[in-house]
């Protein structure tokens, strides 16, 4: 049986995340030299390689199938979008002030009876604060000129719904997926990069005929949740949660989040929403133009209903980085690992020569050139090799590639495992097939 100080641990502490993400170069804090900027966060060398794996394994799980195409509709929309879209008037959180510490909270996330929950000071009546980012389009600033930075990306794509369906010759059901970012003025940010004011999203809009809508939800909540299971993430920390009346949105027939258990609780990852006519019925609307599809077939005229879904990809990343933690060991023997799943890990193999002489780093150095066009890869000359193992685990490097004394003769080197620690000696001539078999049949 396993002592104590073997077994493994899960992330308790976020302060312990933070401090790895910075140190490592996961994320930094936006600005951090001025002193920072509230809920801004800026993503380093292993950070946007990370992110960019979570985007590119969404994309091609959404668009590498034949009923979905892609887009990248402008940040900045017309401002009439926002009011058909009920953002101008709808998108609001209660606020309300201490009059006695000036913290502001949300409403509905506290107990006002009770007070400021920092100095039980007296609060203010809440009143409703909009969350979109106001600018002005041009060099006056004037109500005319007023536009908003998009609160979603899922607007964009509702309002180039007949362009995709033309071009792309589209039949009902199909869907249009986006990624980009997406701004929001929060109240309570918080919790790292888990609420910010300027995230990403990756929303994928898929329309269906009235009455196919309830199936398409029910199948749509099943891939979702099963893309981050494939990627790695633990079933136990995955759930839905079922929205109940007073939660649903003003456009949503039914909603499901898929929510993940952070060190802080239960938390939304990703909305399903069974977003009926509502968002073509308005922008049909306020744009006096009709959005109607045509069904060839049946001959049948009807405005698609619509079931989103929208994850957060800095929210996905943090349920990475927090599903991926492990310790094992205390002490001098503490092994810090991210068992990211490798096709997420940020470097894939990591080429260590066994000492600083020029006899091993050469041809290490010339080993790690033949993988570099084919995926990310890091070279360590510095430290003991077992503080070198260490660090990439660290940074959740699924493979090592030793090259040793006996490297020069045997022409073998060793690749050591990240999870299990284990070590196999494989022939050069093998690395290459090797190393690609053990990234892709991966399983934890
Ligand atoms: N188009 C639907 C929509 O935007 P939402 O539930 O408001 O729905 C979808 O947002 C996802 O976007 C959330 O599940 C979350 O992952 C992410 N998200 C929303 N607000 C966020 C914020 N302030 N910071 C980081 N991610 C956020």
């Amino acid at each position: 049986m396993a002592s104590d100080s073997q077994k493994t641990r899960d992330l308790d502490d976020m302060q312990k995340l933070v401090s790895l993400a910075k140190r490592r170069g996961f994320v930094f804090q936006s600005s951090e030299i001025y002193g920072g900027i509230n809920a801004c966060w800026d993503y380093g060398p292993l950070g946007i390689e990370l992110k960019l794996n979570i985007k590119q394994a969404w994309w091609n799980s959404m668009t590498r199938r034949p009923d979905i195409e892609g887009l990248d509709a402008a940040i900045l929309m017309h401002p009439l979008v926002w009011k058909a879209s009920g953002h101008v008037d709808g998108f609001t959180d209660p606020l309300v002030d201490c009059k006695k510490c000036k913290n502001r909270f949300r409403a509905d996330q506290i107990d006002t009876s009770k007070g400021c929950p920092s100095c039980k000071g007296e609060l203010t009546e809440p009143r409703n604060f909009n969350l979109m980012f106001k600018t002005f389009m041009g060099p006056v600033e004037e109500d005319a000129a007023v536009v908003y930075l998009r609160p979603e990306t899922a607007q964009g794509i509702y309002v180039n719904f007949l362009n995709v369906h033309t071009a792309a010759r589209k039949k009902v059901p199909f869907g249009i997926a986006q990624i980009g970012k997406a701004f929001r003025n929060e109240i309570t940010p918080g919790n790292f990069i888990f609420r910010t004011r300027e995230f990403e999203q990756m929303e994928m809009q898929y329309f269906v005929k009235p009455g196919s809508d309830d199936e398409w939800m029910a199948s749509w909540k099943e891939r979702r949740l099963q893309w981050y299971l494939d990627h790695g993430f633990r079933r136990e920390n995955l759930q839905f949660h079922q929205h109940g009346k007073g939660e649903l949105a003003h456009y949503a027939k039914a909603a499901f989040d898929i929510q993940y258990k952070f060190p802080f609780g239960w938390q939304e990852l990703e909305g399903i929403h069974n977003r009926t006519d509502f968002d073509l019925g308005r922008h049909q609307e306020f744009a006096k133009k009709s959005l109607e599809y045509f069904d060839e077939h049946t001959k049948e005229k009807f405005l698609p209903y619509i079931i989103e879904t929208s994850a957060g990809c800095d929210r996905s990343l943090l349920a990475c980085l927090c599903d991926a933690y492990r310790e094992e060991g205390e002490g001098d023997d503490l092994r810090v690992v991210l068992k990211f799943h490798p096709k997420l890990a940020p470097v894939k193999v990591a080429f260590l020569p066994l000492s600083k002489k020029e006899e091993l780093t050469g041809p290490t150095q010339r080993l790690q050139q033949e993988f570099v066009e084919d995926m990310v890869t890091q070279y360590d000359e510095t430290a003991s090799i077992g503080k070198r193992y260490r660090r990439q685990d660290e940074i959740g490097t699924p493979l090592c590639v030793t090259f040793d004394f006996d490297s020069l003769n045997d022409k073998k080197v060793t690749v050591r495992h990240r999870d299990t620690m284990a070590q196999d000696r494989v022939d050069l001539t093998q690395l290459k097939d090797y190393v690609r078999q053990k990234l892709k049949n991966f399983s934890n």
